[in-house]
């Protein structure tokens, strides 16, 4: 198999990221500095990582992950603040998170060391829903404002894509997005004129948060990566 992805089953880092690792000359194949992400390995080609040597495919695990308030979704935070990892104590594979969530953003976020599925569950053409309930300033949304959240509303990185978006309640809003922007849900509201005041993803894909409690994860049964993938 191709090195790159060889590193991306190891856990080392998603697909792409691991192209750049091969690149950056950290990975040697049998003691011999490789660059090129493309090169054939297997699991007895002595793949090194930084002088550390890879065993093959760890176990591929996917954890779900009720994120508390006040901590990144990043595997290592530069300014030393606790991470959604350092919340998954799960011996040996190395997990990082599929996507991002603000750090005053709660809910659901997905854990893995499969980067190959990572990468996929991100990927823009599979659109794979994502739900939030938002806690919003400003009482009542106008059936303008509803329409425009719904349709498309302009932020400064383009027009946001259709929406399900459903007003459990005077300042909750539910919405169902099939893209993943940067705050997008924050910027969607302010373009209408509520601001958000707490946000939780209650939903990813096929995914709820039933039965999982703040700051507590899970690992997902194989039924249940089974219909991720699919
Ligand atoms: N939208 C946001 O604004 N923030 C998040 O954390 C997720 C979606």
């Amino acid at each position: 198999m191709r090195l790159a992805k060889f590193l991306a089953h190891a856990g080392v880092a998603s697909r792409r990221a691991a192209e750049d690792v091969v690149r950056a000359g950290r990975v040697t194949v049998g003691g011999e500095v490789i660059t090129d992400p493309a090169r054939d390995v297997d699991a007895t080609s002595g793949v090194a990582v930084d002088g550390r040597m890879l065993e093959g495919p760890e176990e591929r695990v996917v954890v779900a992950l009720n994120k508390p308030s006040g901590v990144v979704s990043t595997a290592r935070d530069t300014h030393g603040r606790r991470t959604v990892v350092d919340l998954v104590d799960l011996p040996g594979a190395r997990l990082y998170p599929v996507g991002r969530l603000d750090v005053d953003t709660t809910g659901l976020l997905l854990l893995t060391n499969d980067g190959e599925l990572a990468e996929r569950l991100l990927h823009p053409r599979y659109e794979l829903p994502r739900t939030y309930r938002a806690r919003v300033a400003g009482g009542r949304l106008s059936p303008r404002a509803l329409r425009a959240l719904r349709e498309g509303v302009e932020l400064e990185d383009g027009r946001t894509a259709p929406a399900g978006v459903r007003e459990v309640r005077a300042g909750l809003l539910e919405l169902t997005l099939r893209e993943g922007r940067k705050r997008q849900v924050k910027r969607m509201c302010d373009a209408v004129g509520h601001s958000v005041q707490a946000l939780e993803r209650t939903r990813f894909g096929p995914l709820d948060l039933r039965g999982l409690a703040s700051g507590r994860w899970r690992r997902l049964t194989p039924a249940e990566v089974e219909r991720l993938r699919a």
